[in-house]
């Protein structure tokens, strides 16, 4: 079997994460070059996923890979927003914060622990939503389905979170941990 590292979907991760540290090298003196580069990552997000699946390349590096990718976009470009508009710089920081929390218990619950919901592929729905990330800050509705679908996450995966911390300690794993 090919490795994981050279998958399709993988090595179109790399190239996104290529064009999304170029767009930030770039954003300072070339602004529409920085953006063609940010909305060509961002098209190429749509891409990994429908390759994943059609080539039955799916692999938990991959989808690590391309949360990963898309989060430290995220971050950075609201890194650029917040200089750009210093006095939203708290709105970015809670978006910031909400973006980080959710995706990492949404992801931990989906990858980690898939055994807890069969037929769960763990891929996160909201790829597409992705893809128009440069819209998504700056006009409110969308930004705020976002925001609506990231709270959504973060409270689903904290109660599932919960549940099997739960149902370890009911099974007595809990305390065998603390041996
Ligand atoms: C943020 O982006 C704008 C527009 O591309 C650019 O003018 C500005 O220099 C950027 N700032 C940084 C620190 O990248």
């Amino acid at each position: 079997m090919v490795s994981v590292f050279l998958f399709v979907p993988n090595l179109i991760g790399y190239s996104r994460i290529f064009l999304a540290l170029a767009a930030f090298y770039f954003m300072p003196s070339s602004p529409k070059l920085a953006t063609g580069l940010y909305l060509l990552s961002s098209f190429l997000d749509s891409f990994d996923g429908h390759a994943a699946r059609l080539l039955n390349q799916c692999s938990r590096f991959g989808m690590m890979l391309d949360m990963l990718t898309d989060r430290c976009a995220t971050m950075c470009l609201l890194v650029n927003l917040s200089l750009l508009y210093p006095r939203y710089v708290f709105l970015f920081q809670l978006s910031m914060s909400l973006d980080i929390s959710s995706h990492w218990l949404h992801l931990h619950r989906s990858v980690i622990l898939p055994q807890i919901h069969p037929g769960d592929t763990g891929l996160v729905p909201s790829l597409n939503i992705h893809f128009f990330q440069l819209l998504l800050y700056c006009s409110f509705p969308i930004c705020a389905i976002k925001t609506a679908i990231s709270v959504i996450h973060l409270i689903t995966a904290a109660r599932n979170m919960a549940a099997m911390d739960q149902a370890e300690g009911e099974q007595g794993l809990a305390s065998r941990k603390q041996d």
